[in-house]
């Protein structure tokens, strides 16, 4: 059992049960209603905990200058374990639903503004993950209620001090984007002579098969009668413009949404299992997230109804609205302009993938 320990434990002792057991509030004299609603909160911090851990191992795998290929399972591990936990989350909002609404008004009172939206740790995992403050619902600053609890208090002082930390770091969605931009692109390899001209003649060879494929669904929808044709064919077109300013934003390419696009589009090619592995694994996660956000949300829902937050948020809409949020955005984005095998690009070098024509 733990390093550098003697190996002699008692399981109370590896575990430290004692001063865990002391933490639930019996002191208070708390009825069983209430200390459900505690243990359930400290369960999920105590996952919150381990989230923040394995997602900073990600990040600094995927942060380095240049990851090694056998890295990237281990990123994969981290971010799977991380899901687990995420749908395992989700799934213990159903404990909480047993309290019912009266149950939870006979102790709301007493909670006075502590809230949920105070939990720095869910803070601290969001700005690892990359959520950026101006998508925040209203532009909030995730700062802002600590810098106020930290006035005058010494613990949540530590707590600011680590989430300015947090936010001095590379999050994990900037390092898996500087990472995902040196992909090799047709064996373009990044930083190689000519490797800006050939990823831009593979954006607009892709670009033309997405205007082609944009065209001919406008075309037979007109066939098939569906609405207006010409409305039909304005939002095809609006499609269109929004893949070229994802993959060229101000007209020039975005290496590493070109690379997205190629490891999306090419996703059978034996070089780029990892890659693509790692990017399910994130959007994955990504889903985790939302999901529970969203159960969190009806769990509000059908305990308190439309009431505002003890945070002092609107509540059940605050919460909805945080389940629109979507950190990975390009990994997202790029789904929207994929086109189906038979009309991407032709495959060149693709010996440099691990593939020959017979394979
Ligand atoms: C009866 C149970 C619960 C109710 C009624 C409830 C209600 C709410 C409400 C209304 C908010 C919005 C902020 C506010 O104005 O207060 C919120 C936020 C939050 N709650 Fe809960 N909650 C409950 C249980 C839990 C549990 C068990 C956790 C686990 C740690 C939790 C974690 C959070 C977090 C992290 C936020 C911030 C969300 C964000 O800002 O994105 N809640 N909760």
């Amino acid at each position: 059992m733990g390093e550098g320990g003697s190996g002699n434990w008692s399981y109370a002792d590896y575990l430290q049960l004692h001063e865990l057991l002391e933490l639930q509030g019996d002191d208070r004299n708390i009825n069983s209603d209430e200390m459900h609603f505690i243990i359930v909160h400290q369960t999920f911090e105590l996952w919150f905990k381990q989230v923040i851990r394995e997602l900073s191992e990600a990040r600094n795998i995927l942060g380095g200058d240049h990851v090694p290929e056998d890295d990237i399972p281990r990123a994969v591990d981290h971010l799977g374990r991380t899901t687990e936990i995420f749908r395992l989350m989700a799934n213990q909002w159903t404990v909480l639903e047993t309290l019912t609404p009266q149950g939870f008004l006979a102790f709301r009172d007493g909670l006075g503004s502590a809230s949920g939206f105070e939990s720095f740790q869910m803070r601290e995992f969001e700005i690892l993950l990359g959520l950026d403050n101006d998508d925040r619902i209203g532009g909030m600053d995730p700062l802002s209620s600590f810098r106020r609890m930290a006035e005058g208090d010494e613990r949540s002082a530590t707590i600011l001090a680590r989430l300015e930390n947090a936010m001095s770091q590379p999050s994990l969605y900037e390092s898996m984007m500087n990472w995902v931009e040196r992909t090799p692109i047709m064996g373009s390899s990044y930083g190689s002579k000519g490797d800006a001209e050939n990823v831009r003649a593979y954006i607009e060879t892709h670009l033309e098969a997405h205007r082609a494929v944009c065209e001919e669904a406008a075309e037979r929808s007109a066939g098939w009668g569906a609405g207006d044709p010409s409305k039909m064919a304005a939002r095809m077109a609006a499609a269109h413009d929004g893949a070229v300013s994802f993959l060229m934003p101000e007209g020039e390419v975005s290496r590493a949404r070109a690379g997205l696009l190629f490891i999306e589009s090419y996703r059978e090619l034996p070089l780029l299992t990892w890659p693509r592995t790692l990017i399910d694994a994130i959007v994955e996660l990504e889903e985790s997230m939302v999901k529970w956000r969203h159960s969190h949300a009806r769990m509000v829902e059908r305990i308190m109804g439309r009431r505002i937050g003890t945070g002092g948020t609107s509540g059940v809409d605050y919460l909805d609205a945080t389940s629109q949020y979507r950190i990975f955005k390009d990994l997202w984005g790029v789904r929207t302009i994929l086109v189906k095998p038979e009309k991407r690009p032709a495959l060149k070098n693709a010996e440099f993938y691990g593939y020959t024509a017979e394979s």
